[in-house]
């Protein structure tokens, strides 16, 4: 089958030839229509993610969408390794399933999932998000940021706050107050924290999550009632790692959590994309992008698009 392969780490993967796979017990082969180009997908073809093998000759691709040997039209997740999702077949638990809507179109469900994901299992299954809540989202400009902003508001967020770099992308975004980065942003940042933050959805760390911790640490807000700030790690495009002062931790109610691969079950994490799938529909959310057929996966890989490349294998 045709597909594409990571054949060394860090080389962006090349179109060729590659064994199909055969389903075991409790597996299915599924006919992929649809292969968000990710960030982590990008990350375990260059050997840098925390949950890679460390041997190439595989298929990348964590996700798609396709149809599965009963004809299922289904979301997957964590094909089995090494048949990832760009590829015409991928091999995949038959528990890693879900269905996609009717009313979504193979690209669109992708896109929405990939994006999405991150967010409603964050809010939903680690900060716990209740309804009245403000969330602020540290790379709301990103794929996954930019759905954070309506997923948190899909829950009964009160106010969403979209902090970013680029004040240009920020001005495009729906957002109740938006802060970009910039050498001004100290007390705006102060501000927002002074009026209440419940929790913090972080997809950047490093310098900018610096920032934010510092202006949540001695906030005003925190010194009435009974503060619980619930900061969730979930990426790190700025930074591997920050300095953390003691007194952020005591002045603030910050509770430190992540969400991702090993901080939430994978099944969850299934249980999730099938729930924000089935919400898409009605809530209206859309993830922008644009398909790419599988023959330019090379052209396109580290390329960085505005939008999510998803690369379609049934167009070689
Ligand atoms: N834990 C999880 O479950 C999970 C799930 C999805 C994604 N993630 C992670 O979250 C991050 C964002 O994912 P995405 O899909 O939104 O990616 P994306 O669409 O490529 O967006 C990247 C975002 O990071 C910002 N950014 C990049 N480098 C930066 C820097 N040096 N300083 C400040 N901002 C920077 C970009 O800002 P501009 O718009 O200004 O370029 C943009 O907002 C990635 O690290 C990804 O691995 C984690």
């Amino acid at each position: 089958m045709k597909a594409a392969i990571v054949n060394a780490f860090g080389v962006a993967p090349a179109l060729g030839e590659f064994r199909a796979p055969e389903a075991g017990d409790g597996e299915t082969v599924v006919t992929v229509h649809a292969a968000p180009l990710s960030p982590i997908v990008k990350a375990l073809a260059s050997g840098r993610h925390y949950t890679s093998s460390g041997t190439a000759g595989f298929v990348p691709g964590i996700d798609g969408v396709g149809v599965d040997a009963e004809g299922r039209r289904v979301y997957f997740l964590f094909p089995k390794a090494p048949f990832g999702s760009m590829a015409q077949k991928s091999l995949v638990a038959r528990d890693m399933l879900v269905p996609v809507p009717d009313q979504l179109s193979d690209d669109r469900a992708a896109a929405i999932a990939t994006a999405g994901l991150a967010s409603w299992v964050a809010l939903s299954r680690r900060a716990k998000l209740q309804k009245g809540e403000v969330v602020l989202v540290n790379g709301a400009t990103g794929s996954a940021g930019r759905m954070a902003l309506d997923i948190a508001r899909h829950f009964g967020a009160r106010k969403v706050v979209a902090v970013g770099r680029n004040r240009a992308r920020l001005d495009e975004l729906e957002a109740d107050v938006k802060i970009a980065l910039t050498d001004d942003a100290d007390q705006p940042l102060r501000a927002v924290f002074d009026q209440g933050v419940d929790v913090v959805l972080d997809f950047i760390w490093g310098a900018p999550a610096t920032r934010i911790l510092k202006a949540a640490a001695g906030n005003r807000a925190s010194r009435t009632g009974e503060p619980r700030l619930r900061y969730v790690q979930l990426g790190t495009a700025a930074g591997e790692e920050i300095p953390l002062r003691g007194d952020m931790l005591r002045s603030s109610g910050l509770e430190l959590m992540g969400s991702g691969i090993g901080s939430l079950s994978v099944r969850e994490m299934v249980i999730g994309a099938g729930e924000l799938l089935a919400a898409s529909p009605a809530a209206g959310f859309e993830s922008p992008f644009a398909g790419v057929p599988l023959a330019q996966v090379t052209d396109v890989w580290n390329r960085e698009p505005d939008v999510r490349y998803i690369i379609q294998p049934n167009r070689v």
